[in-house]
C-alpha cells in the first residue's frame, strides 16, 4: 500500500495544510496509507480528531520515521531541505514547489532521488481544471485584497444617500483581469464600487464588462502583446510605457489599486511607478498580489505596509493562507484529482506519459525533467 504523509507546514505564516480529512478519507477509501503529522491541521480548522475519524493515522515527527517511510508527501510549500533529505529514493512530492529558477530545490532534489510534481506547472487544459491550484489560490487572494482594501480605506465602497449627504463610490482599479484579478471585479462591484480593469489579453475586456467593471482599452502600437497557453507573455518596454501613462490617468482617480498582473515565470511587470504614486490621492490603498514576482507596484515588500506620499502600499503575497480553511479544502481536492485516477488497490503508479503528470513532474527519481524551469 501507497504511504501518504501530510505533514505539518513548516513556512513561516503559513496556515493551509495539504489535505483535509474529506481527502484522508477518499484516498484511505482508494486503499492508501495516510499518516497526518499530528495537529497538521490545526491552523486550518482541522483538528487531529477529525483526520482520525476519515482514517488517517496520526503521528509525530518525534516517535516515528515519519519522513523515512513516506512513499508520497503532499505539501502546500516545500517541506525543509532536512525533512526532505530523509525521503527514500524515489518518493514522490507533490505541492506549491515554486520552481522558477530554483537552483536550492534543484539540487534538494536531485541529491535526495525525489520525483517532484510542481502544481504550478499543471497544463491549463479543460481536463486540469479540477487540479488547478493557481486557480483555486487566485480566486481566494482576489476576494480577500478587497476586503483587505476594503477594511484599509479611509471611505466607504458603496455609494450611500444619507441624512447627512451622499457618499460617492469608492474607484477600484485592478490590474490584471485573470483569476484573481477576476474575483477582485466581482468582490469589489458587490461591495458597490465603480471598478476598471487594465490587461493585455484582448479576451478580458468581455470578461469584466460581463461583471459590470470598464475595460481601460490597451495602447495603440503596431507590436500586440503576445500570449501562450492562456497565459500573457512579456510586453515589449515601448507597450509598457504606453500603458502605465493611460494608467497614471486612472490611478490619479482611483481610491484603491488591486494588482494581480503576472507573466508566467517572469518578474511581474511593474505597471505603478513613483511618479505614478505621486499623482494618487493621500489615503489611497494598493494592495499587490504580485509582490513575490517582484510586484507590480514599485516599493511594495511582503507582508509590509509601507506609506509613499500619503499611499498605502500594501504587499500581499500570502491572502490564500489568511482563509485557511477554504484555501485547503480546495487544495486539497485539487491535489486528490491529480492523483486519483493513477490510484489503484491502494498503490500509486504515476503515468509519466501523461499530459497533466508530464506537464508537472520536475523530477524522475531525481533526474530533471524540466531544465529550462530552472535556468528561467
Ligand atoms: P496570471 O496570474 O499569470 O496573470 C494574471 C493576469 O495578468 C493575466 O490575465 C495576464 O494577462 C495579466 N497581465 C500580464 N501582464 C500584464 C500587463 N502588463 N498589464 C496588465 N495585465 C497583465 O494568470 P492567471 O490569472 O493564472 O490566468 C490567466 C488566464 O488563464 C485566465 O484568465 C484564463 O483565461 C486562463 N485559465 C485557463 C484555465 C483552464 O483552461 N484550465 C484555468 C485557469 C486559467
Amino acid at each position: 500500500m501507497t504511504k501518504i504523509l501530510i505533514p505539518i507546514e513548516t513556512a513561516s505564516g503559513e496556515r493551509r495544510v495539504s489535505a483535509t480529512p474529506t481527502a484522508v478519507k477518499k484516498l484511505k477509501g482508494l486503499g492508501c496509507e495516510v499518516f497526518v503529522e499530528s495537529s497538521a491541521g490545526e491552523l486550518s480548522g482541522f483538528n487531529d480528531t477529525l483526520y482520525k475519524e476519515s482514517g488517517g493515522e496520526i503521528v509525530s515527527e518525534s516517535n516515528l520515521n515519519i519522513w523515512e517511510n513516506a512513499d508520497v508527501v503532499f505539501c502546500v510549500q516545500t517541506p525543509s531541505e532536512s525533512n526532505l533529505g530523509k525521503l527514500k529514493k524515489g518518493a514522490i512530492l507533490l505541492g506549491l514547489l515554486n520552481p522558477y529558477a530554483n537552483k536550492k530545490l534543484q539540487n534538494t532534489i536531485i541529491s535526495n532521488k525525489i520525483s517532484a510534481l510542481s502544481m504550478e506547472l499543471l497544463p491549463r487544459i479543460s481536463r486540469a481544471q479540477s487540479s488547478d491550484v493557481l486557480s483555486s489560490q487566485a480566486n481566494i487572494a482576489g476576494y480577500k485584497a478587497v476586503l483587505l482594501a476594503a477594511s484599509e480605506l479611509d471611505r466607504y465602497f458603496p455609494m450611500l444617500m444619507t441624512a447627512a449627504g451622499t457618499v460617492q463610490p469608492a474607484k477600484v482599479v485592478v490590474l490584471g483581469g485573470g483569476v484573481a484579478g477576476l474575483q477582485a471585479v466581482a468582490t469589489a462591484k458587490r461591495l458597490g464600487a465603480i471598478v476598471f480593469v487594465s490587461d493585455i489579453r484582448p479576451a478580458v475586456k468581455e470578461q469584466v464588462e460581463s461583471l459590470g467593471a470598464r475595460f481601460i482599452e490597451l495602447p495603440e502600437i503596431d507590436e500586440k502583446p503576445g500570449e501562450s497557453g492562456g497565459y500573457a507573455k512579456a510586453v515589449t518596454p515601448e507597450f509598457l510605457s504606453k500603458q502605465k501613462s493611460t494608467l497614471t490617468k486612472y490611478l490619479s482617480d482611483a481610491d484603491v489599486a488591486v494588482c494581480t498582473a503576472q507573466v508566467l515565470g517572469k518578474k511581474a511587470p511593474v505597471l505603478i511607478d513613483s511618479y505614478m504614486i505621486e499623482k494618487m490621492r493621500s489615503g489611497a490603498v494598493v494592495i499587490d498580489l504580485a509582490v513575490s514576482q517582484g510586484g507590480n507596484c514599485e516599493g511594495t515588500k511582503t507582508n509590509e505596509t509601507i506609506i509613499s506620499n500619503g499611499v498605502k502600499l500594501i504587499g500581499a503575497g500570502e491572502l490564500p493562507s489568511s482563509v485557511p480553511y477554504d484555501a485547503s479544502t480546495l487544495y486539497a481536492k485539487n491535489l486528490t484529482s491529480l492523483i486519483t485516477p493513477f490510484i489503484k488497490d491502494g498503490v500509486i503508479n504515476l503515468d509519466i506519459e501523461d499530459e497533466l503528470i508530464s506537464g508537472c513532474l520536475l523530477s524522475n527519481e531525481g533526474v530533471i525533467l524540466q531544465d529550462k524551469v530552472f535556468e528561467k
